[in-house]
């Protein structure tokens, strides 16, 4: 780092100019009150809507968060792109995508629909998603106890931020597992089509995927998971290679297209970048080579992504040619 900033080389040379930017965009999005905060269950219901925080970590580890960024709240969905990718790792690409899809599924993310092939559309969705922890659970060292994978998954989210610790957060598993009817509904409907691999034990992957969607992080630490993708699984903080980059391609690909609800065309289409939002306002967006970013407020607008992150992504592809395209 202290090289790079002598020889000018960084990627984002004029960093504090930058920042400045990043900060009068964010206060412009804290005017929007608009969008409700999840209510589904208890615990996310609880969390304040004026709560916002944005945190950026350039691939040459420059740093700047503004904001509520360290107020931990669960991952949910944004775990997606980060158990696909884990999946990815260890079982390749052909594997996973006999029993996951490409497609965005244009409808919303709970819905209880598969492909044409009988096939969740995407690992982006809770049917997608629900099918990778069935396969990182019965597919990459069968014999570990449920009790091993966990610890062993949430190893690997701990290396792509870095090395900092995550935490789970108990009463949200119970809830989410308490109010899953929907989803234990896809899980059925799913294994009615054989989408699970075999040998699967049915209540071990559904608590797995409730598991991942529970874990505890804060913008800060998202956001260096978010640089380790833009980087091509090289932390830039530890500089450890966490993931392949043909698996992160392939993330990056799927987040691109259907990261953001039934929002990823339009997102697509605005923004231009790769992005995965949760229920609980979190959203990582990937300026693939330049920055990860973590955006975080709970409310969320009809489609369930975060009003102000969503806000804030658009308004920063006006200020810098951020956009892919
Ligand atoms: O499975 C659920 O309903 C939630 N825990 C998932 C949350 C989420 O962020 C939805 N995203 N695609």
């Amino acid at each position: 780092l202290i090289a790079a900033a002598f020889r000018h080389q960084f990627i984002i040379p004029e960093f504090q100019d930058f920042s400045k930017e990043i900060e009068e965009i964010y206060w412009k999005c804290k005017e929007n009150d608009s969008g409700t905060v999840a209510s589904y269950i208890p615990q996310l219901k609880r969390m304040s809507p004026n709560y916002w925080g944005v945190s950026i970590v350039t691939i040459d580890g420059q740093r700047y968060s503004i904001g509520d960024v360290n107020i931990p709240f669960t991952i949910q969905s944004c775990s997606k792109p980060l158990s696909y990718a884990i999946a990815l790792d260890l079982l390749g690409a052909d594997v996973v995508h006999t029993y996951v899809g490409q497609e965005p599924s244009g409808r919303n993310f709970n819905e209880l629909i598969l492909d044409h092939n009988k096939k969740p559309h995407n690992p982006m969705i809770n049917a997608g998603a629900i099918i990778i922890c069935s396969l990182l659970k019965t597919m990459y060292n069968p014999d570990m106890s449920s009790a091993e994978k966990f610890d062993f998954t949430l190893n690997y989210f701990e290396r792509l931020a870095g090395g900092q610790d995550l935490g789970f957060n108990n009463a949200v598993f119970l809830s989410e597992r308490e109010c899953a009817d929907r989803n234990y509904a896809l899980g059925f409907y799913m294994r009615e089509h054989k989408c699970f691999p075999e040998n699967s034990k049915f209540r071990e992957c559904m608590d797995f995927y409730f598991q991942c969607c529970s874990l505890e992080a804060n913008c800060e630490i998202v956001s260096v998971i978010a640089a380790t993708l833009a980087n091509g699984g090289i932390c830039p903080i530890s500089e450890e290679k966490v993931l392949k980059p043909e698996s992160v391609r392939d993330v990056l690909s799927l987040m691109h297209s259907c990261g953001m609800y039934d929002y990823s065309g339009q997102f697509a289409f605005k923004v231009g970048l790769p992005a995965k939002s949760g229920v609980s306002g979190g959203m990582l967006v990937v300026v693939p080579n330049v920055m990860g970013m973590c955006l975080y407020s709970p409310p969320l607008d009809a489609l369930g992504n975060s009003c102000r992150g969503v806000q804030f992504c658009e308004e920063l592809v006006k200020k810098f040619n951020f956009h892919r395209y």
